[in-house]
């Protein structure tokens, strides 16, 4: 009897670890697919222009847009000669330089990483036109889920926004993993002062937001 009993009761603890198992599996498997389906991407800052067109403007002519062409051979020469870097030379293969220098880098969904020995896909070249240089996205978040809100609701609340992907307002914290004196061309006394440069227009010219976000 006890023989019986305890066989039984192995089966269902065997049954309850199997059930939990599986029951955990797939719990994982749904969370998984329901990130996936909510991970914000890149669209690149010609998406941005439709409703952004002053800050857009003034960006296209910022050194931030140009920030990835900055590492081509015979640009910024004379500060590549001062800190010592070769002004002949491509730096848009060299990982260390392009992980501040593009939007997003080697991320799921920014710049590709570049590996040596390995090609892109199609799909990555594609990605990497969109994500050279320090676009919007790189300091207001990626914005394939919070663009469609705001283009049905202007008055969203700041919290909805970065429920979806947006770092608003953008913060020190943000900045922070590329300006820091790793770059060369730095002086070595290089200090980045959040609060002096978020309002430069050497990123883009500001506008007022017509509608109170707050909350
Ligand atoms: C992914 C890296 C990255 C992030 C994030 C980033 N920056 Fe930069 N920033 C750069 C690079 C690279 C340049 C140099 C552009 C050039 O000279 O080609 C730059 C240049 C600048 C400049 C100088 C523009 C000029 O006209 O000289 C300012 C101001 C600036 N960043 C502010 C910020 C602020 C504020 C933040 C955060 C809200 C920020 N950056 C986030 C990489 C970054
Ligand atoms: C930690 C992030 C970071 C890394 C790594 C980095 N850069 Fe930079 N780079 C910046 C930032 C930020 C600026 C703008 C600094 C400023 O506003 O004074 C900049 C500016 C520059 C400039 C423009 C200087 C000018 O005065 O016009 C060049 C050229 C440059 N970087 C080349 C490189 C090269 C080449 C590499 C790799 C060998 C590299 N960077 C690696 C962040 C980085
Ligand atoms: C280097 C970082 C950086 C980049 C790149 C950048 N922004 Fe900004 N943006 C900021 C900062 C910092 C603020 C000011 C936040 C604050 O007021 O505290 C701001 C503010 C804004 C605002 C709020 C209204 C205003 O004018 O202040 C909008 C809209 C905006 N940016 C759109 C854009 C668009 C569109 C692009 C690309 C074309 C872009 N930004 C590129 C850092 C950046
Ligand atoms: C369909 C139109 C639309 C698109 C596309 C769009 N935005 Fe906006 N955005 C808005 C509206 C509307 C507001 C609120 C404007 C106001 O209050 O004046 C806003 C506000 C903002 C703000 C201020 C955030 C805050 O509340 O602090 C930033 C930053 C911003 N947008 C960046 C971007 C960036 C970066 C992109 C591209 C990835 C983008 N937007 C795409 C419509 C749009």
């Amino acid at each position: 009897m006890l023989r019986v009993l305890t066989a039984v009761l192995g089966a269902y603890v065997l049954a309850t670890a199997a059930v939990a198992l599986l029951g955990v599996g797939s719990f994982v498997g749904e969370v998984q697919a329901d990130e996936k389906k909510k991970d914000p991407t890149y669209i690149s800052a010609a998406k941005c222009k439709k409703c952004h067109l002053k800050q857009f403007k003034s960006w296209s002519k910022s050194k931030l847009k140009t920030s990835f062409d900055a590492l081509k051979p015979d640009q910024r020469v004379e500060a590549k000669k001062a800190a010592k870097l070769d002004p002949k030379k491509d730096y848009t293969k060299d990982p260390t330089c392009l992980k501040c220098h593009t939007t997003g880098y080697g991320t799921a969904h920014g710049y590709p990483a570049v590996v040596k020995g390995k090609t892109w896909t199609d799909a990555e070249t594609a990605r990497a036109a969109l994500t050279e240089g320090i676009h919007c996205e790189a300091c207001h978040g990626p914005g394939s889920l919070y663009s469609v809100l705001k283009k049905n609701n202007k008055k969203y609340k700041r919290s909805e926004i970065v429920a979806l992907g947006a770092i608003a307002p953008p913060n020190a914290a943000s900045c922070a993993p590329c300006h820091v004196k790793e770059c060369p061309t730095m002086p070595a006394d290089y200090k980045f002062d959040f609060e002096k440069d978020k309002l430069s227009e050497g990123i883009h010219k500001h506008k007022k937001l017509k509608y109170n976000h707050d909350g």
